[in-house]
């Protein structure tokens, strides 16, 4: 494996794979990012609310993403199409990398002094209550639905993270690109789990799972910003919820951006794949072995001679 350091962000490792070439393919890609090595306070623009908001969805990843791979592993025998059984493969791998980096992820936030396990707590008791095996791959959906469309929108803006961190910003533009490459593999899975439904039972299934999980995300979200802000000294009276409102809407806007991606799941025929995301796979993959190559060059021993 290629080991690439950088002083700024800490050790960042990958194996060097290519670009990649086509675009159906889902590429897991074993990189270490090192975000342990060098915690970072405020990694985003030195702005607690932008970067408290995106430590808090990392919050969701380890456990969540463990239960999606459980979610999906569970129909792979049943399933004829090998191809889909393929998918849910390199799913599983994108998944099982993304954990592990999340786990680092996380440990580098309680490095910070922040209460992880107290924010990860909501998340673990919700997830562990889901034992049916057709709800958890509702909700799973609905989750990958959310991350598709962070990924979209992180994807077509990447200078929303031009001043993070760099080991930061590498984290989250590689597990952007990664959710969409998988981004129809659960629904697929879903589809062949409901073959026997009516369109309207799977509809009511589909819609009423992300209603769940959107009220759950919110509320872990919001609580687990004040668990943030006490750590950070930061008091959450009503400027702090003004600020919010303006990060989110105004600028730069993450729900603005995000929010009509959002809603489209509650359209009867909402598939993924009925957006092409081939260009932004393409400029994601680019973009990313454009850095590390720079990255591998930067720390390379000079050349003797
Ligand atoms: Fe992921
Ligand atoms: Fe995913």
């Amino acid at each position: 494996m290629a080991t690439a350091t950088s002083g700024e962000s800490g050790s960042a490792k990958w194996d060097g794979a290519s670009p990649g070439n086509d675009d159906e393919d889902i590429i897991p890609r074993d990189i270490r990012f090192g975000i342990l090595d060098n915690p970072t306070r405020h990694w985003l623009e030195g702005d607690f609310h932008k970067t408290a908001l995106i430590d808090g969805l990392s919050i969701f990843l380890p456990e969540g993403e463990r239960y999606f791979i459980r979610s999906l592993k569970h129909y792979a025998p049943k399933l004829e199409d090998r191809q889909l059984a393929a998918e849910i493969n390199g799913y599983a791998v994108q998944e099982a990398f993304h954990t592990r980096e999340h786990v680092d992820y996380n440990r580098a936030l309680a490095k910070l002094g922040y209460d992880v396990d107290a924010m990860e707590e909501p998340v673990r008791k919700t997830l562990h209550s889901d034992k049916i095996p057709i709800f958890r791959l509702a909700v799973t959906c609905a989750i990958e639905h959310l991350t598709a469309t962070l990924s979209t929108v992180t994807l077509r803006n990447p200078q929303l993270l031009d001043n993070a961190a760099p080991a930061y910003r590498r984290l989250w533009m590689w597990h952007a690109l990664e959710e969409l490459e998988h981004k129809a593999v659960a629904l697929d899975v879903f589809a062949f789990a409901t073959r026997n439904y009516s369109s309207w039972q799977r509809y009511m299934l589909r819609t009423m799972a992300f209603n769940a999980v959107a009220i759950k995300f919110l509320m872990i979200t919001l609580r687990n910003l004040k668990l943030f802000a006490r750590v950070d000294g930061v008091r959450t009276g009503p400027k702090f919820w003004l600020r919010l409102v303006w990060v989110l809407f105004f600028s730069p806007g993450y729900w603005r951006k995000c929010g009509p991606l959002v809603l489209k799941y509650y359209m009867p025929g909402f598939s993924p794949l009925n957006k092409d995301d081939h260009d932004l796979i393409r400029k994601g993959r680019d973009w990313l072995y454009k850095e590390f190559t720079a990255l591998k060059a930067q720390t390379a021993p000079p050349q003797a001679g």
